[in-house]
């Protein structure tokens, strides 16, 4: 059943993203092209409006992105923001100035001129500006709409044929009617239905899932992370047992998380499910590793080669197995459209469960693949998924590898998990697990201080706390703890784990430091 979707041309700007979540967000499917993307790929999907993002160019640079003709030749309606409503202007002949400098940050957009565009807004809107060029002049056929302090023409339209253009971004928070406002374009000017649940989504990956794989079988990596998980819960549906799923217990993961997932899905969704247990072999292979680089590296081949074996086991018992499910999701198809910095330094090994070698000959089945994070987790929810699987908070592919600095061992391990567990208990009891940080763990680091227990002296290692603020994982922010919350986890861990004499708490953002410490 094909959806009614908007298309967003992506200028190059930081939020082009959001514009498609927003516009999902009102219930209407979207796509993210590349604005130079060939116009039988956009057409095809018949999309019913375009979006035109910001970006960082200037209309007037030499080689800067420009309007593809089959954006108005189309007819459909578009909507240009920021640098794409000066791209639209220029295309069209009104008058772009050249930035002196930029505008950026909360300014009040005053409506000056009635319009689709604005029904059931107030005239004033708080907005938030972020551009360099403006609107001098509004093509022939386009009337001024709105107006700020700094931008006599924030807003315009030709209203015959359905084109607008905003100076502004509504799809940042700090535009906080944003939402309302894409929601009249999507819906009341291109006429959309908000048909995009996730209870259609489900359906629909149901009736594909199963037109693609037939009566095959599919296998799984699952690791309980999110993506993995909801990839099994579906894929379970539409195939049930013909799913085999291998979850490897690399001993790596965090206090009663190995025993939730196989009871989770083996005990209660009675999922085909193979859980081997590896943890005495990573230990073997990690014996004497420091290097963050190496212990990743050394996880990473450790795991392929344990799956390929499972693979080749499980396809002794139910012949050859041709698919394989991953949990890609679109914010990972977008960035490999756009492969960004190429030449960018290499800062950390990424290993994912998913990772799997190129000579494995299997056929992927994707399901996630068109989806955002926060549509994949309501995706889980409808699914049933318990809520400490749908709202677990990222964890590396290497696991507690990373957060156990110098060596790795199955002593230190257990002193990192109990650390572990007492750190996000007291965050669960203060109900700031998912509020106030996006993820928050504990960390053992090979250095011995002094302390004093009664009439005691100690001489143990040391806890770092980290917990940190992000939306995208890729910039954040430590996250502003209430002190006697730190006292209490500090009191705990020195008290009831044997080993650690000390807790310190991390307050570096990244950059320049990163969220894991190895
Ligand atoms: P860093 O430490 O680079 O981490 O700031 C950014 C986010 O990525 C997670 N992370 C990983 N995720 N495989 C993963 O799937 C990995 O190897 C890996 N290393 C780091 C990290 O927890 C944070 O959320």
């Amino acid at each position: 059943m094909p959806h009614d979707t908007i298309v967003v041309l992506d200028y190059g700007s930081q939020t082009a993203q959001l514009i498609a979540r927003r516009v999902r967000e009102i219930g209407v499917y979207s796509e993210l092209f590349p604005w130079d993307t060939p116009a039988e790929r956009i057409l095809a999907l018949q999309p019913k409006g375009l979006i035109l993002s910001g970006g960082p160019a200037s209309v007037y640079e030499p080689g800067a992105p420009t309007l593809p003709p089959y954006v108005l030749d189309s007819g459909l309606p578009v909507l240009g923001i920021c640098y794409g409503m000066q791209v639209l202007a220029y295309a069209l002949r009104g008058q772009v100035a050249a930035a002196q400098e930029r505008e950026y940050g909360p300014a009040v957009l005053h409506i000056s001129a009635p319009a689709l565009l604005w029904e059931g807004l107030p005239t004033d809107l708080d907005v938030w500006m972020s551009h360099g060029d403006r609107i001098e002049a509004v093509p022939p056929g386009f009337v001024p709409l709105a107006y700020t302090a700094n931008s006599p023409i924030a807003a315009m339209g030709d209203q015959r044929r359905h084109i607008y253009g905003l100076q502004f971004h509504p799809e940042v928070s700090h535009t906080p009617r944003g939402t309302d406002l894409l929601a009249n374009f999507v819906l009341r000017i291109c006429g959309c239905r908000a048909d995009w649940t996730p209870t259609a989504f489900i359906e629909e990956a149901i009736a594909r899932i199963r037109e693609q794989v037939g009566e095959e079988c599919v296998l799984l990596a699952l690791s309980g992370g999110v993506d993995s998980s909801v990839v099994a819960a579906l894929l379970h549906r539409a195939i049930g047992k013909r799913l085999v799923s291998v979850f490897i217990d690399h001993g790596l993961l965090r206090r009663g998380e190995a025993e939730q997932v196989i009871a989770t899905f083996q005990h209660t969704m009675g999922l085909n499910m193979v859980a081997v247990n590896a943890a005495d072999e990573f230990l073997k292979v990690l014996a004497g590793v420091t290097d963050p680089e190496a212990k990743r590296r050394i996880i990473g081949e450790r795991f392929v080669r344990i799956f390929e074996r499972e693979a080749q086991r499980i396809a002794q018992q139910v012949g050859t197995i041709k698919y394989l499910a991953q949990g890609t999701i679109y914010p990972d198809v977008i960035e490999s459209a756009t492969p960004d910095r190429p030449t960018a330094q290499r800062i950390k090994t990424h290993h994912n469960v998913a990772g799997l070698p190129a000579d494995m000959h299997f056929t992927l089945v994707e399901p996630l693949r068109y989806l955002f994070k926060d549509e994949v987790r309501r995706v889980g929810e409808v699914l049933g998924l318990p809520p400490e699987i749908v709202w677990r908070q990222p964890f590396p592919g290497p696991g507690l590898a990373v957060r156990c600095l110098g060596e790795v061992t199955r002593e230190r391990l257990e002193r990192l998990r109990a650390a572990d567990a007492i750190f996000t208990e007291e965050l669960r009891t203060a109900g700031l697990l998912h509020s106030e940080t996006a993820q928050a763990f504990a960390v053992l680091l090979p250095v011995r201080s002094v302390g004093v227990m009664g009439d005691h002296r100690t001489y143990g290692e040391t806890v770092a706390l980290r917990a940190v603020c992000t939306d995208d994982f890729m910039t954040a922010d430590w996250a502003r703890l209430p002190a006697d919350l730190l006292a209490r986890v500090s009191v705990r861990i020195v008290n009831e784990v044997p080993g650690v004499t000390r807790v310190v708490y991390d307050i570096t953002s990244k950059p320049p430091a990163t969220i894991e410490w190895e």
